[in-house]
């Protein structure tokens, strides 16, 4: 089986197991555990913040992080495709009493003349007051879309000049500084809240940090024993984080090259399907046109290869550790025909 419906869906190698196996560890919620603070360190440090905490996963980040932003009562505005809008349960409204407003974008983009029109800060007494503004990069159910630099700077701006907050859904930020060469420091500097996930194309089993000043995470340190995700010996998932950005994040781009082999696979059997052109990181949408997704997605995995159908005329593919080139472009022929026929 090929699977790509997710990039979540890897397995820790054999090097990764070891790395967790030796790890040395302690009591986390006494912050004693050394490979779970290495780990905070080090990617506060790589993005260019004060301090880091360790989560179990990327949208527990994001509610902590948008949490320290905004009041309950008060709103978040992120795009309407965006993670932390359409996946994460309603966790923000149901467990911190905030609500959002999406606006609309093209592939997930932040479009900042969209966001200067939408906010809203200090509203006063007879509307939401807006507290904060999230991003998500790369963008997921955009396409893993990059959002250029000066855009998000310009954002960045925006928030400052009207003294609210930004928050940085980065679960895909690595992939976003393989593509660009954009140093994390840079993108991280943006923002007051960045989150980055582990578990996704840089293959750990479990894990994701949330950084900001050493204030904040010591608050969300706080949350996220309310949230009863308080871990003891973490150390031993830590330890493949670590393992992870030393020997994941460079490979990244072998991840892109088989999105783009895909992707070419699929638009030489339907060049309407899809433009390889579009195909900016490790995820690529395919418009089915009037062809149903779902059984299309269900017919490709009768043959041994599995894609998600995320709309009813959209399937998404995305390349990841655990499959090759070869792997992506014999699946992308594949699916190609299915929907040629
Ligand atoms: C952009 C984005 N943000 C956040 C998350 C949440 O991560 P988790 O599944 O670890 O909660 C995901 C998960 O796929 C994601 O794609």
């Amino acid at each position: 089986m090929i699977d790509l419906r997710s990039d979540t869906v890897t397995k820790p190698t054999h090097q990764m197991r070891e790395a967790m196996l030796i790890a040395p560890v302690g009591d986390d919620v006494y912050a004693e555990d050394p490979t779970v603070n290495e780990l905070e360190q080090r990617v506060a440090q790589l993005l260019g913040h004060e301090a880091g905490l360790f989560c179990v996963s990327g949208s527990m980040c994001n509610m902590l992080g948008v949490r320290l932003l905004v009041e309950p009562g008060q709103e978040v505005v992120c795009d309407v495709q965006a993670h932390i809008a359409r996946a994460e349960m309603g966790g923000h409204a149901a467990a911190h009493g905030l609500t959002m407003r999406t606006f609309p974008s093209s592939r997930g983009g932040l479009e900042p003349a969209e966001v200067a029109k939408i906010i809203s800060p200090s509203a006063g007494p007879y509307l939401v007051s807006t507290a904060a503004v999230a991003v998500e990069n790369t963008h997921n159910f955009g396409g893993g879309t990059i959002q250029p630099f000066a855009e998000l700077a310009s954002v960045a701006e925006l928030c400052r000049a009207h003294g609210i907050g930004y928050h940085l859904d980065g679960a895909r930020l690595w992939n976003a500084h393989v593509a660009t060469g954009v140093a994390l420091e840079a993108y991280g500097g943006l923002f007051d809240t960045v989150s980055v996930c582990f578990s996704k194309g840089l293959g750990a089993p479990v894990g994701s940090v949330l950084v900001s000043t050493a204030e904040n995470i010591a608050k969300a340190r706080v949350m996220r024993k309310r949230l009863g995700a308080g871990w003891r010996q973490a150390g031993v998932l830590s330890a493949a984080c670590l393992y992870a950005l030393d020997h994941h994040v460079q490979r990244l781009a072998d991840d892109h090259a088989a999105a783009r082999t895909f992707a070419d696979a699929v638009a030489g059997c339907v060049a309407t399907a899809v433009n390889p052109d579009d195909v900016e990181t490790n995820v690529v949408v395919i418009d089915t046109g009037t062809t149903p997704a779902a059984p299309i997605a269900a017919a490709a995995a009768e043959r041994g290869v599995q894609v998600s159908a995320l709309g009813p005329f959209m399937i998404r593919a995305v390349t990841h550790l655990d499959v090759t080139a070869d792997d992506c472009e014999w699946a992308g022929h594949l699916v190609g025909k299915l929907l040629a026929e």
